[in-house]
């Protein structure tokens, strides 16, 4: 099918465009400019401490951030966030987990304040995924993101993202590649492209990509990495991410309390339902320096994060582990900051 466009800014021009893409992608995922959340979804509700990985795609995205401050102790309780909600706001983004204080926000409470408000949500489980148990059906929730080398121990370059099939189904994917057609559609460039040729070449428009979320693997995969991941999903699927957060939490009920006696601070409550395996403590002097000097002299693992040292405990450590960390604090001189 050809179309014919006038060559002046005042004829119908735009509505032939849009009524060609539009057919082009009949049965297919929808082209941009077709969804029906933009207009809904103007403002999103986040958290003042959130890793940029949440917050800068949605601000350069021209989405309005409003942001929810943290308690004094580092808590965001549920009704501080439904109390920073406005009558604009569309959507809940947030980290599962705190990465700069471990705190774990309550999941369920927020999932049922966005089913209860018609709230999309939108979770980053960076930090979460291969630590704490998360439903993303259960819950309801939206889009759920997340990367496989942290407490997933899955190796570098691959991720995980989930769309809720509605969505999916009814806003546009940002982005397509060779692979994000059907399979019977690749190798061919101008594949369900309209094209209009002329004596010098031909011009082209429109496609067709699967709606699918696989649709945003664009191209070839990391292939080492997902298999990676593969192991590293099966082994915490044999361990089970229950007994794995009940692990950690405990140890870092051990870790708090001795912490707090030798006058540290952890920068999150010591309370079971939001512990993760995160603790930060502010330390005198530079938090790198004493990261630095714990590997070099101590050979223990920390990372300086939040503005303090962040002491993680995963599955495989245990109370020694703990009480090594202590010895080699005491050892170093490292007080509390
Ligand atoms: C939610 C979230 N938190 C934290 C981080 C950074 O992690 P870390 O502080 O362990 O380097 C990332 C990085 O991908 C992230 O997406």
């Amino acid at each position: 099918m050809n179309y014919e466009f006038a060559s002046d800014n005042t004829a119908p021009a735009i509505p032939e465009i849009l009524t060609a893409i539009a057919e082009a992608n009949h049965g297919a995922a929808l082209s941009y400019g077709a969804d029906p959340w933009t207009d809904r979804l103007r403002e999103v509700l986040t958290l003042e401490t959130e890793f940029p990985s949440t917050t800068i795609p949605l601000l350069y995205g021209d989405l309005v951030l409003r942001g929810v401050r943290p308690r004094a102790d580092g808590s965001y309780p549920l009704a501080d966030l439904e109390a920073a909600l406005t009558p604009e706001t569309g959507a809940v983004a947030v980290s599962v987990v705190q990465y700069a204080s471990g705190y774990r926000v309550d999941l369920e409470g927020l999932a049922q304040l966005c089913r209860d408000r018609g709230l999309a949500l939108c979770l980053n489980v960076a930090q979460a995924l291969g630590l704490a148990p998360v439903d993303f059906a259960g819950l309801g929730a939206t889009f759920l993101a997340g990367t496989s080398h942290k407490w997933l121990m899955g190796g570098y370059g691959v991720g995980v993202l989930a769309i809720k099939k509605e969505w999916l189904e009814s806003t546009p994917l940002p982005m397509a590649g060779w692979l994000s057609v059907q399979a019977q559609d690749q190798w061919q460039p101008f594949v369900h492209a309209e094209r209009d040729d002329d004596p010098e070449g031909f011009t082209a428009w429109g496609t067709r990509i699967r709606r699918e979320a696989s649709a945003l693997e664009l191209g070839a995969g990391s292939f080492a990495g997902l298999h990676g991941l593969n192991a590293a999903l099966a082994l915490h699927e044999a361990v089970g991410s229950t007994t794995t957060l009940a692990h950690d939490v405990a140890l870092q009920l051990e870790l708090r309390k001795r912490l707090r006696d030798r006058g540290f601070v952890p920068s999150s409550p010591d309370v079971p339902a939001t512990l993760s395996g995160i603790c930060v403590v502010k330390v005198q002097g530079d938090p790198q320096e004493v990261v630095r000097a714990l590997v070099r002299d101590e050979r223990v693992v920390t990372t300086a994060r939040g503005g303090g040292l962040r002491i993680s405990t995963h599955v495989y450590n245990t109370l020694d582990d703990v009480e090594r960390l202590l010895a080699a604090l005491d050892t170093l001189g490292v007080k509390p900051g």
